[in-house]
């Protein structure tokens, strides 16, 4: 399948370098764990500019730790064409959630610098810094600061649980990469796209490998704080106890009546849970927890949303409540020429495609307030994610690299 125009993607290159990222925090369930800005992830970063120093690609960082690779067009003045991801994981995540779509953007690259095409627009592969959210608050932390979404300020400030601040570890990237420009937060991006596995089974159900991605659904998040009293478990009777747990408990039985719907299309989550101060003959004083909604209509996402914190206070119990909701994201919709140039350099390629809808949250959310962006999906295997087991195909991300390389050609030239 080589087209003059559009050149032929390494597909076994592109595998082994999905091998050789999967070792930087591999965890021996075969996943990987690599947090935000950890010396793991700082290490993925200098992989890719090792990889990227064969063929003098540039490096910039912005101020929020973001990183662009980037090759040069005829006409510099012209913003770039992008593709990128990100190399963070969740705590003990999978091999290919946000790498992929780092290592497709980056093969892609080294595709049409191969096949010697001069693009007039450069092209560019970014590492959107903490996309999972999962060291530091919010997700997609980069992508905002870097469209305005959230402050920079504020998100340097923001602290890892050992008091670590996103502050301190970009200085730490910036000295790992003392051979990195600067690049201006919010600089002009002519287009974005960004290759993901699906998390979801739908692909895999229809055996299409190509997704273009049509939106993406919104989410909130809250904070909630519930404070009783320790006391004795042995001696103290239930009619004294501000049992912090038995509070938390009974709020989220009560939230997930209310979340609860027959087409089971509301994602509503507990991810934290944290009971203190943790004694077995302790009647807990404190729990904290946080609660992640998600839907994929605003006015429904708005309704629910709205209702949590009365909810949480109508269960109070004997306890104090304290709920903060720390992030809101509209639903979304992806550009449709965005959208159609996947399905196009798709079907160039007879790659089985079909549209499809986000219910994960993603870098390209926040792009899109830039440019036109967009995304491309590809089979994971039975759909899990956020796990070590998480697998995606090397023909499917050969695939998705090759509509990224046509792409970038056609948006770019
Ligand atoms: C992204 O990782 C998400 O939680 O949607
Ligand atoms: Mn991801
Ligand atoms: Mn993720």
């Amino acid at each position: 399948m080589s087209h003059t125009t559009h050149p032929e993607i390494n597909a076994e290159r592109l595998w082994q370098r999905h091998l050789d990222m999967a070792k930087i925090g591999a965890t021996s369930g075969g996943g990987v764990h690599r947090l935000a800005l950890t010396d793991e992830d700082i290490e993925a970063h200098l992989l890719l500019v090792k990889w990227a120093g064969v063929h003098d690609f540039s490096i910039d960082l912005d101020a929020i730790g973001n990183m662009f690779i980037r090759r040069a067009g005829s006409e510099p003045s012209l913003p770039p064409v992008a593709s990128g991801s990100h190399t963070d994981t969740q705590p003990f995540g999978g091999r290919f959630d946000g790498i992929t779509g780092v290592l497709a953007a980056f093969e892609a690259l080294e595709t049409i610098h191969e096949a010697g095409i001069e693009t007039r627009h450069p092209l560019e592969t970014i590492v959107w810094n903490n996309e999972e959210g999962s060291r530091f608050i919010p997700a997609c932390m980069g992508s905002a600061v870097y469209a305005g979404v959230e402050n920079l300020e504020d998100m340097l400030a923001r602290e890892d649980k050992s008091g670590v601040t996103m502050g301190s570890c970009i200085d730490k990237l910036k000295n790992a990469l003392p051979q990195a420009g600067t690049r201006e937060l919010g600089a002009p991006i002519a287009n974005f796209i960004e290759t993901h596995i699906e998390q979801g089974i739908e692909l895999e159900t229809s055996g299409n490998t190509i997704g273009a991605v049509t939106g993406m659904q919104g989410y909130r998040r809250f904070t909630v704080e519930v404070t009783g009293e320790d006391a004795h478990s042995g001696t103290t009777p239930r009619s004294r106890r501000k049992d912090a747990f038995v509070t938390a408990t009974d709020i989220t039985h009560a939230l997930r009546k209310v979340l609860w719907d027959d087409k089971d299309e509301i994602r509503y989550t507990i991810g934290c849970f944290e009971v203190l101060p943790g004694g077995i003959s302790v009647v807990p004083g404190q729990v904290n927890f946080t609660i992640d909604l998600r839907y994929h209509d605003k006015d429904t996402l708005d309704e629910l949303g709205d209702r949590i914190p009365e909810i949480c206070k109508t269960h109070a119990g004997p306890c104090e409540i304290n709920i903060s909701e720390f992030i809101k994201q509209d639903p979304m919709n992806f550009p449709e020429n965005m959208i159609s140039g996947v399905e196009k350099a798709a079907a160039r390629h007879d790659f089985k495609h079909q549209r499809i809808y986000s219910y994960a949250g993603h870098d390209a959310r926040h792009a899109a307030r830039l440019c036109p962006a967009g995304m491309i999906f590809i089979p994971c295997w039975k759909g899990i994610s956020h796990n070590e087991a998480e697998r995606a195909e090397p023909d499917d991300i050969a695939a998705a690299a090759q509509v990224i390389a046509d792409m970038l050609i056609d948006m770019a030239v």
